[in-house]
């Protein structure tokens, strides 16, 4: 996206989020894309279609620019051409039949009969046809026609009745034919010559095609010209939408250029004003609730450490006392798995966790992480998806399943099994119970924090704290993968992992 000389800079090398496919029908799908949400999402799209619209009328309106520009120079050229060509053609043939009448004036004494072949012989060219109206006689070189067809009568009284000279562009078998008439006065005769317009008119159409085929050519050009202006005028509003999706994202560190685009710097300059303002405000707040939790660790480690002590003289205690410590005793157990899980989730938040990649064979890594959380829970590995690797962090990984079979647990009565496949790219670690299953409108919502569903508060006080499955989304996206949770079967929950795959090992 930042492309050189763009708008987009990123101040820090911000994590690469991989977006993985759309999670199966009826889940609820968690990862990198969560972040941006359901919302930013539908904002891309409707960015999409609002910059198409855009770019499709300047590109539209230039086009109609060079259509309108070159249709008019066109228009101009051919008529001008046209007028011009056909007013010299007239002149010059008129020209002709004036002298091929000079020539004929001497023939047509009273004693000449051979007019006809009169007439060949004088045609200014071969592919004229002469005719002659001479002592109200016609005499004509064309056997196709009989005087004074073709001619039109307005043009024969004219010349023969009237005495002048005349001429008129006339359609003879389908084809132009420009008629000149002259009057030979000593002979007391009309002569008229009919010169094909064909090879005139091909020529007109000639230059019309090429001028039509000009103008197309330019209305495209326009159109591409367009396209490209379209392009470049568009380019720093889509930057500035990237960066904003991108600070969606959780790249807060990401700030548009301020010096390429000269006419944005009001833009640029306020919108990074404003990222700031918001990095600033939620790195404070993100300090913040760290400062809280580690303020409330050392309280909590001596009340802890007081309780224990009670515990071991628990049976000394009068029975109203005894439980009164197990409440109290239950309720600090859970005020230090919600400060721990605090803690953890303000670690992720402020990027001060660390991620230590390494590669392991997918069998493995899922087998010692089962095994870590102590409850035997059966692993089947499907096809060779064992001998697959992964990029993970391991200890994350290990958070991930424990809080996953820790809640089967809690709500289901334990994990039935621990499923894992793998496809061409990723891989999916499914954790499965048959305990009551998560209600379709909770399966997107469980993932929040302090989000306890239908199930936990069933339960009650001194149990979940809301933050186990938002630590497990979290740990997932910084993994570069996603979580959902759909049914399994009739019955229960399957919580499923998709990791990407690496395609081969690395070392
Ligand atoms: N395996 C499961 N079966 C049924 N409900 C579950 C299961 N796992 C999680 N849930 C529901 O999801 C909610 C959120 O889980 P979690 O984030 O771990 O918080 P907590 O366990 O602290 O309540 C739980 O309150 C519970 O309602
Ligand atoms: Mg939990």
């Amino acid at each position: 996206m930042s492309a050189p000389g763009g708008l987009l800079r990123r101040t820090r090398s911000g994590r690469n989020h991989r977006h993985g496919p759309g999670a199966p029908d009826g889940a609820a799908p968690l990862g990198a894309e969560h972040l941006a949400g359901p919302a930013g999402a539908q904002e891309d799209g409707r960015h999409r279609r609002r910059h198409l619209g855009l770019r499709a009328r300047i590109t539209l309106l230039f086009a109609l620019g060079a259509a309108i520009l070159s249709g008019t120079i066109a228009a101009i050229t051919y008529y001008s051409v046209r007028s011009s060509v056909l007013d010299q053609q007239r002149a010059s043939l008129t020209h002709e039949a004036s002298a091929s009448a000079y020539l004929i004036q001497p023939g047509l004494s009273p004693t000449a009969v051979y007019y006809a072949r009169l007439l060949s012989n004088t045609a200014s060219s071969d592919a004229s046809d002469t005719l002659l109206f001479h002592h109200d006689h016609w005499y004509a070189t064309a056997a196709a026609f009989t005087p004074p067809r073709p001619l039109p009568r307005a043009l024969v009284d004219m010349v023969a009745s009237q005495h002048t000279a005349a001429s008129q562009t006339i359609v003879v078998n389908g084809q132009p034919v420009y008629a000149v008439g002259i009057w030979i006065s000593p002979a007391q005769s009309a002569y008229f010559e009919l010169f094909p317009l064909s090879e005139a008119a091909r020529t007109l159409h000639v230059l019309l095609a090429s001028l039509l085929l000009a103008s197309l050519v330019v209305t495209l050009g326009g159109a591409l010209v367009g396209s490209w202006a379209a392009n470049r005028a568009l380019r720093p509003l889509h930057e500035a939408a990237q960066a904003a999706l991108d600070i969606a994202g959780g790249r807060l560190d990401t700030r548009l250029e301020t010096e390429d685009y000269a006419d944005l710097a009001v833009l640029t300059s306020s919108f990074n004003r404003m990222a700031d303002r918001l990095q600033e405000r939620i790195e404070r707040e993100v300090s913040f609730t760290s400062d809280v939790n580690h303020e409330l660790r050392s309280p909590l480690t001596t009340l802890a450490a007081s309780l224990a002590v009670l515990e071991g003289r628990r049976d000394e205690l009068p029975d109203r006392s005894r439980r009164a410590l197990d409440l109290l005793s239950a309720e600090v157990r859970r005020f230090r798995r919600l400060v721990d899980d605090l803690l953890e989730i303000s670690r992720i938040d402020a990027g001060l966790s660390d991620v230590s990649m390494s590669e392991v064979s997918l069998g493995g890594l899922v087998r010692a992480s089962v095994a870590a959380t102590l409850k035997p829970v059966p692993i089947e590995l499907e096809g060779a998806s064992s001998e697959r690797w992964v990029l993970v962090d391991k200890r994350r990984f290990e958070r991930i399943i424990a809080n996953l079979l820790d809640n089967a647990q809690h709500y289901a009565g334990g994990a039935t099994r621990v499923a894992v496949s793998a496809s061409a790219t990723t891989a999916r670690v499914a954790v499965e119970d048959e305990g009551p299953g998560i209600p379709p409108e909770e399966r997107e919502r469980i993932f929040d924090r302090f989000s306890r569903g239908s199930s936990g508060r069933r339960r009650g006080l001194g149990e979940g704290t809301g933050l186990g499955l938002a630590i497990v989304a979290e740990h997932t996206r910084v993994l570069g993968g996603r979580v959902w949770v759909e049914p399994n079967g009739a019955r229960g929950a399957r919580f499923v992992v998709e990791l990407p795959l690496l395609e081969e090992r690395l070392s």
